[in-house]
């Protein structure tokens, strides 16, 4: 090994062929040599993430530019079903996602995943909304409840003992959507017409096609049960 290459291992690293002459071929020189090039390499790693962690924070804590690209404060409070819940949302996370698989609230069904079907609608105060293309940082500061925030005091929801008593739930899966709906179509208008009735649940399909014994409890629960 030349004193090039004793002093540094940039050096080695360029005279590889060098080496392996001046190693005469040894094959354990070669793995030694290698080994300590493979150290300083996982080395150089470990520094440029350092390097870059260091960025990262700088340019969170300081720039404007940071402040302009739609960062968010990942820690929120959100209120659900009359308790506040601190979670950690990222920027594009979908209150369905948020709902489900953070605070556990799976009542709240993801089927399309893209506001065509209904099974994911959640009460944001006291309207519908699909939860699958609601932004969870859009509504930290409302009043969300989910199917599981509709019993009190242990007895269901007049819409839930309504659907119940018609036997809408098929298969079920689309069921926690359709009370939704109708409990905000009911806190708006509570006594819809059945036409009334029809255009508000028209956004939650039924894969059983359930929906006459749906419309039968909406207007069952209208009529006080
Ligand atoms: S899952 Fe949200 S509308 Fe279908
Ligand atoms: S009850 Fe099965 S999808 Fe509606």
């Amino acid at each position: 090994m030349s004193e090039d290459c004793r002093a540094s291992h940039h050096a080695c690293d360029a005279g590889r062929e060098d080496h392996q002459h001046a190693n005469g071929g040894d094959p354990l020189a070669e793995i030694a040599r290698s080994k300590a090039t493979r150290r300083s390499f996982i080395k150089g790693v470990i520094a440029s993430g350092a390097t870059l962690g260091a960025t990262g924070y700088l340019f969170r804590a300081g720039s404007a530019e940071a402040r302009t690209v739609g960062a968010v404060e990942r820690l929120v409070s959100l209120k659900v079903n009359g308790q506040v819940r601190r979670v950690d949302v990222l920027a594009h996370e979908t209150l369905a996602n948020t709902l489900r698989y953070k605070l556990g609230l799976t009542g709240t069904k993801l089927s399309c995943d893209r506001g065509e079907c209904g099974a994911c609608t959640v009460l944001i105060g006291d309207t519908a909304f699909y939860s699958c293309t609601t932004l969870t940082h859009s509504v930290a500061d409302k009043d969300i409840t989910t199917v599981e925030g509709l019993a009190k005091n242990g007895q269901l929801h007049p819409v839930q003992k309504a659907f119940i008593e018609e036997i809408g739930p098929q298969c079920g899966f689309c069921t926690p959507g359709q009370v939704m709906s109708a409990v905000a179509l009911l806190k708006a208008n509570p006594h819809p017409t059945i036409e009334e009735a029809q255009r508000a649940m028209s956004g939650n399909l039924c894969r059983c096609g359930s929906y006459e014994q749906y419309l039968a409890g909406v207007m069952r629960a209208a009529k006080g049960g």
